[in-house]
């Protein structure tokens, strides 16, 4: 059984498909935590405004804990997963955490064709956007493994994944 890899960034760097991809080279199973709370019954959204964003994050936290058990998973987290220290104690103890991030101007523009993130909802979206980054930057500063998505397609992506994870051996 291998630990599993973990990753996380802000909304837009490229979690899900990267993650995905990545699994399926590697043989491993590919989880989408934003894909498992939806499949409860509700969007991301419709949790948003039915009971508030306390309780998307307890869902999340305890989708954390259940995933903490298993072994061998790609998981794709939600942009702001690792904002709990709890889960970020609980997921880089059984894996290796890599961040996505890309410059805002970027994520802008691979974010605003959809309309399925509520923290991004009303207002100017990129003023909105920086404004998430600077509250985060410490978070996603503090993780040590890091690539800059904003000039990589999926594949470059997932292979300085692969590279990176050679490398630490
Ligand atoms: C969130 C990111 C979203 C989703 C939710 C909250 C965040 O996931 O979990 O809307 O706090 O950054 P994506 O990053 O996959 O869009």
């Amino acid at each position: 059984m291998r630990e599993n890899i973990v990753i996380t960034g802000f909304m837009g760097s490229g979690k899900s498909i990267v993650a995905e991809k990545l699994a399926r080279k590697l043989g491993m199973e590919f989880i989408d935590m934003d894909q498992i709370i939806e499949k409860q019954g509700m969007s991301i959204s419709d949790i948003f405004a039915r009971y508030g964003e306390k309780y998307f994050r307890e869902q999340e936290n305890k989708l954390v804990k259940e995933l903490s058990q298993k072994e061998n998973m790609v998981i794709a987290t939600g942009g702001g997963t690792l904002l709990s220290a709890d889960n970020a104690k609980m997921l880089s103890e059984k894996g290796e955490i890599i961040c996505l991030y890309a410059d805002s101007k970027v994520l802008y523009n691979r974010v605003k064709r959809k309309d399925n993130r509520p923290l991004l909802r009303g207002g100017n979206l990129l003023d909105r956007i920086n404004q998430l980054i600077e509250e985060r930057k410490k978070i996603y500063d503090n993780i040590k493994l890091k690539i800059d998505t904003s000039d990589l397609n999926i594949q470059e992506v997932v292979d300085r994944i692969v590279d990176i994870l050679k490398n630490k051996g």
